[in-house]
């Protein structure tokens, strides 16, 4: 699918020297996920490859910063830009000016909102990653295969869930909470779930900034609120790798201890701690997205973009943005758990096995 794609925008890993030596300005969310540190490496590495210079910047997940920055790559000359965006709907002024300079602009993993000034958009499939998530807990719990089949003689249930989504201000995050929901509300509806705290509104399990913290603090509540009985949560939804880490330390000073009665973790992104934790038993699953693959697609919508071609783009009706439907490259991503770590994260290079073990 990479090879097609390369051929098709003419910017082929082996073709290097492609770029004209400009500048293309990467701007990306934080440094304290691991995730975007491998996502702005990986498109660093590849744009240098291809012959450009590369103003790399990350915002620390403070918007006023993330505007400056690209504000200072619009100055600096930048003839194409790279955004992961820290809130989505807070670009419009600046991308305006990267529009009258003619800089085009590619929104990198996360949609850029309420502005015509994004070209394309490179990401994975977000709602299938809510359903992988989903399907995780789901086979955590023996419900259902890594893929939702349903397993014959399964337990009845009932199971009681908890849900955590990310941050609102990230389109990412309701499409990953709505395709959980997807293969969650049927089971909630029949009652082989059951949400014990009642918070099922995307608002209410929102987790600004995907941060760890803020995630551990809402668990405590829940456990103090809704599991002082004595009853147990079972599986617990989480969207992302830092935020099940939250939950996990939540879990932990409650007295959970990892063994039969410790509930189901989802995450995302196959961050090296999580994956960890996987293997010791504290994460059930995370899904993994290969940024160098990611990194892949934005590099080459860029090069294509640059000489005058048309990216290759495999969706036109998923993305709006508020003010236009943005054409989009999705690829896939995978399930982890504890048993295919090696055949997803070490033999396909994202990790090395004394990494995981270290
Ligand atoms: C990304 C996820 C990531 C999250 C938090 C989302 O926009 O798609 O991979 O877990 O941001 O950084």
């Amino acid at each position: 699918m990479i090879m097609s794609l390369a051929a098709c925008s003419g910017a082929s890993g082996d073709s290097a020297g492609s770029g004209d030596g400009g500048l293309v300005g990467v701007a990306m969310p934080t440094k304290s996920s691991e995730r975007w540190i491998q996502d702005g490496n990986a498109v660093k590495k590849q744009l240098e490859e291809q012959g450009f210079k590369v103003d790399l910047q990350y915002a620390e997940d403070d918007i006023p910063t993330q505007v400056s920055q690209i504000e200072n790559m619009i100055t600096k000359g930048a003839e194409a830009l790279i955004v992961a965006s820290i809130d989505g709907t807070t670009l419009t002024s600046v991308l305006q000016e990267a529009a009258d300079n003619d800089i085009p602009v590619i929104a990198y993993d996360r949609l850029i909102r309420d502005t015509e000034n994004v070209d394309y958009y490179a990401t994975f499939d977000n709602f299938k990653v809510g359903q992988q998530q989903a399907w995780s807990l789901l086979n955590g719990l023996g419900l259902t295969e890594l893929d939702g089949t349903a397993i014959a003689g399964a337990p009845a249930g009932p199971f009681n869930v908890e849900l955590f989504a990310g941050s609102p201000d990230d389109n990412n995050a309701t499409f990953f909470f709505n395709g959980a929901m997807d293969v969650l509300q049927p089971l909630i509806d029949d009652k082989t779930l059951v949400v014990k705290s009642t918070q099922t509104d995307f608002n209410t399990v929102a987790t600004l900034r995907w941060d760890g913290e803020t995630a551990q603090k809402r668990m405590e509540n829940i456990l103090t609120s809704t599991y002082s009985d004595g009853s147990k949560v079972n599986a617990i939804l989480s969207p992302y790798d830092g935020i099940s880490r939250g939950i996990i330390s939540a879990l932990t000073d409650a007295g959970y201890s990892v063994g039969a009665e410790w509930p189901i973790i989802s995450g995302q992104d196959a961050e090296l701690d999580s994956v960890k934790a996987i293997v010791s038993g504290e994460q059930y699953a995370t899904i993994f997205k290969d940024t160098r693959k990611l990194a892949e697609v934005a590099v080459n919508m860029t090069v294509a973009l640059l000489n005058g071609e048309t990216p290759e783009i495999n969706n036109t009706t998923d993305y709006d943005n508020g003010k236009k439907v943005v054409d989009s490259y999705l690829l896939d991503s995978a399930i982890v758990v504890k048993d295919n770590i090696t055949e997803q994260l070490v033999d396909s290079g994202y990790w090395t096995q004394a990494e995981i073990d270290g």
